[in-house]
């Protein structure tokens, strides 16, 4: 750490390029340093630096990163204390560009694997960002001794060893990860779709906030005495709430009863949540995938014969593309593409849907013939993709009781608390005389798998790589926009960056080589990953960036938008 501080001393005052000499590494007794980057003027990207602290001084107990899941929470827990420190002895952005500023990715809601920080048998490491300080374009020395000594040994003892963490908190936040994993482990088990715990908080303070609704002003959540099932957690016991059965579920009920609120929960429910977020003991199955209308995207070769055929001007629907899809066409791609990847569960929700996708009553069947309608809508073909594919459904759906037909499970919200009424729905609908007319055939048919032509995905802008990504929704991948407003079930700007260098790995692994299918593609990544870590995705065993954990469908939903994908469909 001397030599660092004669450095920064010698070359206080000259042109900002001179700190490149400061790349390298560094130690203060127990402390290592590793300046692995070093940004080339104030306003541009910040540099990179790691902070490795030995367990021997650390001190966590292998107990608490015993398996992947108390791993996985351990990591995120210090992660957010060192950003907490951050918050606390930074003393922030100083003089010019991002002088001064320390920036470490961290998360908010959901526990999430994560690149920012690794603890391991033998350290602790985080991987975080800093703003060189610069007057001008001239180095501040003093300024980066400050920070380089000063603040960031601070902020990392303050953080990264167990003494001086809250260890009841810490403890707490590892075992109410596991019990997710464990509680969402058992739902196939118990032929579960999703599980909420009684208790539950499952509002959020507001529409752009994730924090929930304060506790005098939500309605908890119990379960109806019928869904009611009790699962065992590691470290909780046992804990009762609603089971939602696989299967076909028709959540109804009154505007602002709370419909949305539930299916939200039920959509976040393949994330881990940090105590005390109200969703913390509600997990659904891990290929659960949100599905909404989303006019305008591109769709490419996929057969979404099974909902639109008979298309004007006779678009062959077994291949379909566009560069434009209409809100029900979208759907059905959406649809297909999650099916594509597998899912065990489709989410939809009448507010974000087509209608006419959703359904056709019995008064349009007689005014609108079959040859004139391409949409077999979706009330129709639900049934088969449950007995066909075995993938189940949560739909809500407040303005058509149409439904109540094909459903297994119908949960109406009242007030914010879910009656069964399976019973009443279907009694209901048998008394209707002048039915709706089914319009499917008999089956949902194939799949049909495609696979990515290499040729298509060009991470190139120019002459050279251009990959980032933007908030929640944006993904620049070469000299192309991939819009993933539509993607819902994205919560962390980092798990874009995973997403597309994702890509580029496939590609750069010549897994995306025109034979393999998405899926195919993207298992190969996974089990990459899996057997190293999100780390390989930089290719660098320095410092990694930061990725967070991203799911194969939100991966696969970014390939399928990329507006210049071409693809084979498989046999
Ligand atoms: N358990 C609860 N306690 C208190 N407020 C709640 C609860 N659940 C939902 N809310 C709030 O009630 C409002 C309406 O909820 P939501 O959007 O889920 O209704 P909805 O039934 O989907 O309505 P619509 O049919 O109009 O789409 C939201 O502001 C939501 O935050
Ligand atoms: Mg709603």
């Amino acid at each position: 750490m001397e030599k660092l501080v004669k450095i920064l001393e010698k070359i206080d005052g000259r042109g900002y390029k001179a700190y490149k000499e400061i790349k390298g590494s560094y130690r203060l007794d127990d402390f290592s340093m590793f300046i692995d980057h070093v940004q080339g003027d104030p306003f541009a990207s910040p540099s990179k630096i790691r902070v490795r602290i030995p367990q021997s001084a650390a001190g966590f107990d292998p107990f608490l990163f015993s398996n992947k899941s108390r791993k996985a929470a351990l990591q995120d827990y210090i992660c957010r204390q060192f950003n907490g420190s951050i918050q606390k002895y930074s003393k922030g952005i100083r003089r010019t560009g991002k002088s001064g500023l320390i920036h470490i990715d961290s998360g908010k809601q959901e526990i999430l694997e994560r690149t920012s920080l690794e603890v391991n048998e033998r350290f602790v490491e985080a991987r975080f960002y800093a703003g060189l300080p610069a007057r001008g374009r001239r180095v501040q020395g003093k300024q980066c001794i400050s920070m380089m000594a000063g603040e960031i040994p601070e902020i990392a003892f303050s953080s990264m060893l167990f003494s001086s963490l809250d260890q009841q908190g810490l403890i707490r936040f590892i075992n109410t990860s596991e019990d997710q994993d464990y509680l969402r482990g058992q739902l196939a088990g118990r032929k579960l779709a999703a599980f909420i715990a009684n208790g539950s908080i499952l509002p959020r303070r507001s529409g752009v906030s994730g924090l929930p609704l304060s506790r005098h002003e939500a309605v908890k959540f119990i379960s109806p005495p019928g869904l009611e099932v009790s699962l065992d957690t590691l470290h909780s016991g046992e804990i009762k709430g609603m089971g939602i059965p696989e299967g076909i579920t028709i959540i109804i009920g009154g505007g602002f009863h709370g419909k949305s609120t539930l299916l939200s929960a039920i959509e976040m429910g393949i994330y881990n949540h940090i105590p005390e977020d109200g969703r913390d003991y509600s997990v659904s199955i891990d290929s659960c995938v949100k599905i909404r209308a989303e006019e305008g995207r591109s769709v490419q070769e996929v057969n979404i014969s099974p909902f639109i055929s008979n298309l004007p001007l006779k678009k062959d629907t077994h291949k379909f593309s566009t560069s434009n899809a209409s809100g029900s066409t979208s759907q059905a791609a959406n649809i297909i593409e999650a099916l594509e990847c597998r899912s065990g569960l489709l989410l939809l929700d009448e507010d974000t849907s087509a209608t006419n996708f959703l359904i056709r009553d019995s008064v349009m069947q007689k005014i609108v013939p079959r040859e004139k309608e391409p949409i077999t809508p979706f009330i129709d073909q639900v049934k088969n993709i449950y007995d066909e594919l075995g993938t189940s459904s949560i739909l809500v759906m407040g303005g058509s009781g149409d439904y109540f037909d094909v459903a297994h499970t119908v949960i109406m919200m009242d007030s914010y608390r879910p009656v069964l009424v399976t019973g009443a729905a279907k009694d209901a609908i048998g008394s209707v005389i002048d039915k709706r007319v089914r319009e499917s055939g008999t089956s949902f048919g194939r799949i049909t798998e495609r696979c990515p032509l290499p040729e298509s995905i060009d991470p190139y802008c120019g002459r050279k790589v251009r990959i980032k990504s933007r908030g929640l929704d944006h993904i620049q991948f070469g000299s192309l926009d991939i819009d993933l407003s539509a993607v819902e079930q994205v919560v962390d700007p980092s798990q874009l960056n995973t997403i597309s260098e994702m890509i580029l790995y496939a590609l750069k692994m010549d897994y995306i080589n025109g034979d393999n299918a998405i899926m195919e593609i993207l298992d190969l990544v996974f089990e990459d990953i899996g057997t190293k870590s999100l780390c390989i995705l930089s290719g660098y065993d320095g410092h990694p960036g930061s990725y967070a954990f991203a799911r194969k469908f939100e991966a696969a939903a970014a390939i399928n938008r990329l507006r210049s994908l071409m693809v084979k469909q498989k046999d």
